[in-house]
């Protein structure tokens, strides 16, 4: 709904497992939201132009490029972000393997490429390497090179399926 004294939306979001309803601009970015509104920095922002995957997060539960879409496109959606997806004394099977597998260095794609991993491996938690190359296909590394993030994300998918096993 709009508010016509100010030009905002009311929206509202669950994120991160918080519900929240606020007045928001129409032209404000899910990406500045996230990282100027709430806080949640570990969104990182690498192009602005949808290029480099950094700002990745999930909506619904699907790898949506943050700074490509407004939220007021969004209004009851459920977004997750990688603040979301572990704690340091108890790390998301991808966080896991990503730190066993050495598949980081710098850090700045990392939550982009945590979060693609995430919704890849919920759809299919034993992905080919060919269908785990191609669901990376818009996430740029500067850094690591991709031979240890594939390597990452199939030892991530292997947790996952045997998180849900015990589960
Ligand atoms: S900051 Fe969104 S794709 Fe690069
Ligand atoms: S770890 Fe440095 S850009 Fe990917």
């Amino acid at each position: 709904m709009m508010d016509p004294s100010n030009n905002h939306h009311a929206v509202t979001l669950t994120v991160n497992g918080q519900t929240r309803t606020e007045s928001l601009p129409p032209n404000l970015l899910l990406s500045e939201y996230l990282r100027d509104h709430l806080r949640l920095t570990g969104t990182h922002v690498g192009c602005d132009t949808s290029q480099c995957g950094a700002c990745t997060v999930l909506v619904d539960g699907a790898a949506v490029k943050s700074c490509t879409v407004l939220v007021v496109q969004l209004p009851g959606t459920t977004i997750e972000t990688v603040e979301g997806l572990g704690r340091p004394d108890q790390l998301h099977p991808v966080q896991e393997a990503f730190r066993e597998a050495h598949a980081l260095q710098c850090g700045f794609c990392t939550p982009g490429v945590l979060m693609t991993a995430v919704a890849l491996l919920n759809g299919d938690p034993h992905p080919t390497d060919a269908e785990i190359r191609r669901g990376l296909d818009g996430i740029i590394c500067r850094c690591t090179g991709y031979e240890n993030i594939v390597a990452a994300v199939t030892r991530a998918g292997n947790g996952m399926a045997a998180a849900q096993e015990v589960g």
